[in-house]
């Protein structure tokens, strides 16, 4: 593995903790605050070709490698997690599936706008009762004519309220499993289309979640995205690329905290001294560098990987199931450093830690990852 970055991945590096520094960071505790959605944050980001990094740019997208999509990430989501993860489901769960598997119509309608950040994108799995268990999905899809009639209810969808497309996997053929299952891409505004209340939640606040409902939506055929009864799968390999975007989500929250530890610790005298002089801040203060770089270097593994075109499945699983333990760990160790100060709106990293809890659940819960990183050291997938 190559541990030098080249000059491209370090320039994006850059114009991402310029952009986030500048643009982001100013507005984001009221953001948090509010529960406010970053809209013009997010038209930014898709000028400066974040929204679509690694489609090709004949659909409108970077061009860019999965290594330099891990480092804009956590320089985004350093500084605000809740834009991360518009990113992320953007980059890798809509435009990666699109481009991997949509046809030449779906690319050139739904991809293009979509890669050039014209457009928002979200994903439709989990459902009421198909979370973790996600074969069991209710919503329905009957071919009739040129179109599919879609019925059912999906949960959870982060860009559920804002998104202009959002892929949905649902079942053509109820006996088949979720070998019937299949991928529509559905646009705001077809009939029977809707969407329930914004989820008031514990972190990443300005993301918009909630769920979506299907009354007799009418999608044209031609939205069928790759083939029937190919959606689990679609929806398998298009997450296993989420997972490392996820995983940079949380090393940036890590490092945020890491950082915030450091600063504070440097200022803040007790006992006629820097706290950062004594061995019980030393040592928490270690430990959190250690993870942070630990986890960078799984996540980076699997995205160079997934950049040369070899299985990285597991090693993506490995990546989230870390670098989200961590997330949490780093950021509970900040708010201790800071004491009291810790647990206060004023030093950023109460925030962390709700940003942070969310990565061990969403796009795949830490049981889910020791489940797909076991079946694969035991060659059962
Ligand atoms: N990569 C590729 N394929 C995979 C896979 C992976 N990581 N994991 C499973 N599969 C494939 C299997 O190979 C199998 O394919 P075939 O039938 O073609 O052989 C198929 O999926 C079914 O697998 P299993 O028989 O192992 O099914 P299972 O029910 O025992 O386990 C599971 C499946 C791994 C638990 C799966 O349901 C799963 O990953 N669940 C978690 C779902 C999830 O991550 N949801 C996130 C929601 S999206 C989200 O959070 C986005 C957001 O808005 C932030």
């Amino acid at each position: 593995m190559e541990f030098n970055f080249t000059e491209e991945q370090l320039m994006i590096q850059e114009s991402a903790r310029d952009f986030a520094q500048n643009e982001i960071a100013p507005s984001a505790v009221q953001r948090d605050i509010n529960a406010e959605f970053p809209y013009e944050i997010v038209k930014k980001l898709g000028e400066l070709g974040f929204m679509g990094m690694m489609v090709p740019p004949e659909f409108g997208g970077a061009g860019l490698d999965t290594i330099s999509y891990v480092l804009a990430m956590i320089e985004i989501s350093k500084v605000d997690a809740s834009v991360g993860v518009i990113m992320s489901v953007n980059n890798s769960l809509v435009c990666y599936g699109l481009e991997k598997y949509g046809s030449p119509y779906i690319k050139e309608k739904y991809l293009i706008p979509l890669a050039k950040g014209e457009k928002l994108g979200a994903f439709a799995l989990s459902e009421p009762e198909a979370g973790s268990d996600a074969t069991k999905q209710k919503t329905t899809a009957d071919k009739d004519g040129d179109y599919y009639v879609l019925n059912g209810i999906k949960n959870w969808i982060t860009n559920g309220t804002t998104a202009d497309y959002v892929l949905v996997m649902a079942t053509t053929d109820k006996s088949k499993g979720h070998k019937g299952i299949s991928t529509f891409v559905v646009e705001r505004g077809y009939e029977g289309f809707g969407h329930g209340v914004k989820e008031d939640k514990l972190g990443i606040r300005s993301s918009d979640t909630c769920s979506l409902t299907f009354e007799n939506c009418r999608v044209p055929a031609q939205n069928l995205v790759w083939e029937e009864g190919k959606g689990f799968n679609f929806a398998m390999n298009t997450l296993n690329g989420g997972r490392i975007g996820i995983a940079a989500q949380a090393i940036g929250i890590a490092e945020a905290s890491l950082e915030a530890a450091l600063k504070y610790s440097k200022q803040r005298k007790a006992f006629g001294q820097e706290i950062s002089n004594f061995q019980a801040i030393q040592f928490k203060l270690a430990d959190m560098a250690v993870k942070v770089d630990a986890a960078k270097l799984l996540t980076l593994k699997a995205a160079a990987l997934k950049d040369a075109d070899k299985p990285y499945y597991k090693e993506a699983a490995m990546a989230k199931l870390y670098a989200s333990k961590i997330a949490v760990e780093c950021a509970l160790e900040a708010i201790q450093i800071h004491g009291g100060y810790g647990y206060v709106r004023e030093y950023l990293v109460e925030r962390y830690l709700r940003d942070a809890k969310i990565t061990e659940i969403y796009e795949g819960t830490s049981e889910i990852q020791r489940i797909v990183i076991a079946r694969a050291l035991l060659d059962q997938k």
